[in-house]
């Protein structure tokens, strides 16, 4: 039955855990397979081109899966290639990701908010459109963070060098109240904690797992694609860089964050 097939949850690397731990708790009974392209991670820093042509890439080894909708639990390559692959495979259900800026700006009135995100996903129109539809009613701060990924990718998500760098990044905005972080990247939630201790305990920090959750949910249910099973699905682990990453993967899949 089509509805048995997985679904498959793509990233850049590692960071699309932070979206799949919301999808297995948002929909226990599916099938996933997750594809984390960690040889070719950091995409943020490459051009359009290179990070369309590894997506379309990314995508083809969960469609070998049979998976029978697609999430890009990336930020980046959702910028890049969503509408092609849209175009390219109408039959099936692509949904990406943007950073969860509307929940930020609708929390409070006026209130000063950063995203931090790839300098892609910060450059793309798809940003520069969603930014636009906010930009009256908040503060808008885009800073690209290329930095902390590669310190996920080797499984750092807390340390001194890490808080350092984040130091760089932060300490120019905090001389005022930061009253929400987007955290526009899927890597981003691993460093959470270290994040919260550069910027204090009253900023909130947003990021959009619960809301690919239901956004799937709703996609699956509305393509009658949702698995009737009532036993717990499974989560098979891909990665480019072979059972070191597939490791790293099941290391975040099952941390507390
Ligand atoms: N995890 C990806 C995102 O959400 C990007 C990380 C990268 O630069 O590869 O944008």
């Amino acid at each position: 039955m089509i509805t048995d097939k997985p679904v498959g949850v793509l990233d850049s690397g590692v960071g699309g855990i932070s979206i799949l731990r919301a999808l297995v708790r948002y929909l226990p009974c599916e099938n996933f397979v997750f594809y984390g392209d960690s040889a070719n991670a950091p995409y943020g820093d490459r051009s359009e081109e290179e990070i369309h042509e590894l997506t379309m890439n990314s995508t083809s080894v969960l469609l070998k899966k049979d998976c029978k909708a697609v999430v890009l639990a990336c930020n980046t390559a959702t910028a890049a290639a969503i509408k092609d692959l849209r175009q390219m495979y109408p039959d099936i259900p692509m949904i990406g990701l943007e950073p969860a800026l509307k929940p930020a700006v609708l929390h409070k009135k006026n209130s000063r908010i950063i995203v931090m995100a790839t300098s892609f996903t910060l450059k793309s129109q798809k940003y520069l459109d969603l930014r636009n539809r906010y930009v009256d009613q908040a503060e808008i701060i885009s800073l690209p963070c290329p930095g902390i990924v590669p310190f996920v990718e080797r499984q750092e998500t807390y340390s001194p060098e890490l808080l350092a760098y984040l130091h760089t990044e932060f300490d120019p905005y905090l001389d005022k109240k930061i009253d929400g972080i987007v955290l526009g990247c899927t890597h981003f939630p691993f460093v959470k904690r270290a994040i919260r201790e550069v910027v204090g305990p009253d900023t909130i920090l947003y990021d959009s797992a619960d809301g690919v959750g239901r956004q799937v949910m709703r996609q699956l249910e509305s393509h009658n694609l949702l698995n009737t099973s009532h036993v717990k699905g499974t989560v098979e682990l891909l990665n480019s860089k072979g059972p070191e990453g597939v490791e790293l993967c099941r290391k975040l899949l099952y941390q507390s964050i």
